[in-house]
């Protein structure tokens, strides 16, 4: 009940439009900003800006939908005078690229570096906002010839950060595939593969740690689901309702495969030392269409995944192993973008086509007016159900509040009623946290119970069952 109300009052929710084509299309890309003590954190939303095509719209253009949705940070994979031009003056964070191709050569010469980083970095920095160089992209699984030099190529790129004041502003990290794990579960279970743990891993989070910098992980629970779907279920890796996995060593219940995969890189990162280092999840995303052998794609799975992934960071509090510790996020991608190599999942990863329309109404909707007010809202359908594994103690008491104080209807739940079956804890709860979720508007917070509720995109109605939305 404490629970419940402190959350209530401590999040406030933004909720922005997302304008394009004359059209307001609304993004539930509901950042949380926490104005109250540190109590909950959430993360944020961002996007990656793709440009392996050759249909896009300009630079500006591309900003301005950025901007439109209300995207405040985006990651580039290259350091483009004209991107970083256009995202002058916008308030918007930039990570820059530096490209694979590259890291031999500036391992190997630090006045190369030095170039780099005044030409790409320094000449930008006073419009726009460079917080963070990826250097290279899955080095350690995709370009194993340059392993040894990634870390070489990090120290150089920092010592000429270093040179010209900007090491505080600017931090470098590396992205990660997440098969840099040689066994992801249990969670608690997380190790880096042999050949990389000691050799490569540690020196390269000793180096993040001391610079003060984070890791960056690219993460697809899609890629999981695809190699395994007999054994993964769609639900747990799509954010729906599910039962769970419960990782037997901690206790944990995971309702989610992206929060399993973050937790077996935290414990990964534990077993070399590092219990406090943030992650970033550089890369996620889910395809629209693929191959007809491609197991999961399609417009609503990509649109389940990326949607429930925008409310699951903006309104949970870090994963099962580190509450409280928020995740950034940034969606794959942008655009599709019709040049990528590879099946034909791998060019349609976008939010977006080249002419701009959504190619799924993922947490956008159209308005007819510009629907920011004053009041806090989501615009997407959702419902508020009960979690799965929560205590059965927690979960009544939840319940009792919910029906008492919270003044949820729970008439439909009695005996007799049309919500009464079935006759479960979860489901009775579920229908009163769903009335109290909807008649507040569904304002952040309101669907909490002391962490025994969570918001779901997908209508848990049954055919004798109705439950309320607005
Ligand atoms: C740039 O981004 C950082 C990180 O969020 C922020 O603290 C800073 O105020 C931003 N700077 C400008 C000039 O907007």
């Amino acid at each position: 009940m404490e629970h419940h109300l402190r959350s209530h009052l401590a999040k406030r929710l933004d909720a922005f439009a997302c304008h394009s084509h004359g059209l307001i299309l609304l993004l539930i890309c509901s950042l949380l900003s926490i104005f109250c003590s540190a109590l909950a954190v959430a993360g944020s939303i961002g996007i990656n800006y793709g440009r392996v095509a050759n249909n896009l719209p300009s630079p500006r253009q591309a900003v301005q939908l950025m901007q439109s949705c209300s995207l405040r940070k985006v990651k580039l994979y290259d350091a483009d005078a004209r991107v970083l031009r256009a995202l002058a003056y916008t308030q918007m964070e930039v990570i820059i690229g530096f490209p694979n191709e590259q890291v031999y050569s500036i391992a190997r010469k630090p006045s190369l570096a030095r170039k780099w980083i005044k030409r790409n970095v320094a000449k930008h920095i006073r419009a726009t906002n460079i917080t963070a160089i990826s250097v290279g992209n899955e080095v350690l699984t995709s370009t194993r010839g340059i392993t040894k030099l990634l870390l070489p190529a990090m120290r150089n790129l920092h010592d000429a950060l270093v040179a010209l004041n900007l090491e505080s502003q600017v931090k470098l990290s590396t992205p990660h595939a997440l098969n840099v794990l040689s066994n992801s579960f249990p969670p608690s279970a997380g190790a880096f593969r042999p050949d990389i743990a000691t050799s490569v891993m540690k020196p390269l989070l000793d180096f993040l740690s001391q610079t003060g910098s984070f890791v960056m992980i690219n993460a697809y629970p899609y890629f999981a689901y695809r190699a395994n779907p007999a054994v993964i279920s769609l639900d747990y890796t799509l954010f729906r309702p599910n039962a769970g996995v419960k990782d037997p060593q901690t206790g944990l219940v995971y309702t989610n495969l992206l929060d399993a995969q973050l937790d077996a890189v935290f414990a990964a990162m534990a077993s070399l030392g590092h219990k406090d280092l943030r992650i970033v999840v550089t890369e996620t995303g889910w395809p629209s269409k693929g191959d007809p052998t491609e197991t999961g794609v399609s417009v609503s799975n990509a649109a389940a995944y990326n949607g429930n992934l925008i409310n699951h960071i903006t309104t949970s509090n870090g994963t099962p192993m580190k509450p409280g510790v928020p995740v950034d996020v940034f969606i794959f991608a942008l655009f599709n973008e019709d040049l990528k190599p590879g099946p034909e999942s791998e060019r349609n990863y976008g939010l977006f086509y080249p002419d701009q329309s959504m190619v799924y109404d993922v947490g956008m909707q159209k308005t007819k007016s510009p629907a920011i007010g004053n009041k806090p809202q989501l615009q997407q359908s959702s419902w508020c159900v009960a979690k799965p594994g929560v205590s059965k103690s927690s979960l009544q008491a939840a319940l009792d509040y919910a029906c008492g104080l919270g003044k949820a209807d729970c008439s439909r739940i009695q005996v007799g009623q049309t919500c009464f079956d079935p006759n479960t804890l979860v489901d009775h709860a579920s229908y009163a946290f769903n009335s109290y979720y909807q008649k507040n508007q569904k304002q952040t917070g309101t669907c909490d119970f002391g962490g025994t509720a969570m918001v779901v995109q997908q209508d848990p109605s049954t055919t004798k069952c109705a439950y309320p939305q607005n």
